[in-house]
């Protein structure tokens, strides 16, 4: 009944669609019709009613609800209707979660999405600011038939895609990507990739790719301790993000560069990720637990390994550490 009635009203904005009218189209009662536009405000739809016009609906909330995301949904695998978007206005984790479904056969190309996370996880144990409505907390499932070694093209993947995202309306912010993949505006941090995994010596079960998208924070939002190092699209942009449709597009984006890796291989994947990379050609210090290593970032090969080239001239690849960006 509750979507039946939201179809009707989206159906007719941004004019009216009286009550009568919409119980003769579903053949209940006025009153049913009238219950399920009181839950659709409850729910944070704003709906207006004139005694006489009936009903219109003015706006769609500011939440993540998957009925809104799918009708802006385009790929063939992930968020697609035969799986599911499972929406949590909290929990700990959107990794967490999903790996648990994971584990209970979930299919491939499940999503998982948050209005908050309790305890939000960052890569290198850290932990993650997920601020109620403010950000993208999204995780979601994939199975690639591929060896573990070959995962970190697969957050390649993640990297590009929401770069992508982003210069689609926010092209003038010049979203970049620091190596492995973190994207950064203004040398400030806007979003964050965790992506775990289950897998054997010589098989991959699944991986799991968290998001992190900061999008409505004020300064105020975030933890003191970031408040140097992160931004968000409102502080960048000076306007309040449209988290729905910038959802939708990371989803769709994701779909798109999927099937590319997939059947191509992670050669695209590559230059895409070199055409938006702000590391190559940097000064950078690559931080490891066993110490630091400075020196050029010349390249990053196949496999998604950064090429840093040391002041001696010696070449030094890198699977996985962290990356300062130097003056
Ligand atoms: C990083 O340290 O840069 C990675 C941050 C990843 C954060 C996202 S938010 C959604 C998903 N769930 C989590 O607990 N973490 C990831």
């Amino acid at each position: 009944m509750r979507n039946k009635v939201l179809e009707l009203l989206k159906k007719h904005k941004p004019g009216y669609v009286s009550g009568e009218i919409m119980a003769g189209e579903l053949s209940v009662s006025r009153t049913a019709v009238w219950k399920a536009i009181n839950g659709l405000q409850a729910e944070g739809y704003r709906i207006e009613g004139s005694p006489r016009l009936g009903y219109r609906l003015l706006q769609v909330p500011d939440r993540l609800y998957p009925a809104e995301l799918v009708e802006r949904l385009d790929g063939e695998i992930i968020g697609v209707p035969s799986v599911k978007i499972h929406y949590f206005p909290s929990v700990e984790s959107t990794n967490e979660r999903l790996k648990t479904m994971a584990e209970e056969g979930a299919p491939e190309g499940t999503v998982v999405l948050a209005e908050e996370q309790t305890r939000g996880k960052g890569r290198l144990g850290r932990s993650w600011s997920s601020p109620l409505g403010k950000g993208i907390w999204l995780s979601v499932l994939l199975k690639p038939a591929v060896f573990p070694q070959e995962t970190p093209g697969f957050t390649l993947v993640a990297a590009v895609a929401v770069t992508r995202a982003l210069n689609g309306p926010y092209a003038y912010l010049k979203a970049g990507i620091k190596w492995p993949n973190d994207i950064l505006i203004r040398e400030r941090k806007i979003c964050g990739i965790l992506t775990e995994l289950k897998a054997e010596a010589d098989r991959l079960h699944y991986l799991v790719i968290g998001i992190g998208l900061n999008a409505n924070q004020a300064p105020e939002d975030f933890p003191p301790e970031l408040a140097s190092t992160a931004t968000s699209l409102y502080l960048e942009s000076g306007k309040k993000a449209d988290r729905l449709a910038l959802t939708a597009s990371v989803i769709n984006e994701l779909d798109h560069l999927y099937t590319t890796i997939r059947t191509q291989g992670t050669g695209p994947i590559i230059q895409a990720w070199k055409k938006n990379s702000i590391t190559l050609e940097r000064r950078v210090s690559v931080s490891l637990p066993a110490g630091n290593f400075s020196g050029t970032a010349v390249d990053i090969q196949d496999d998604g390994a950064l090429v840093v080239q040391g002041d001696d001239g010696t070449r030094k690849h890198f699977h996985a550490g962290e990356v300062t960006l130097k003056k």
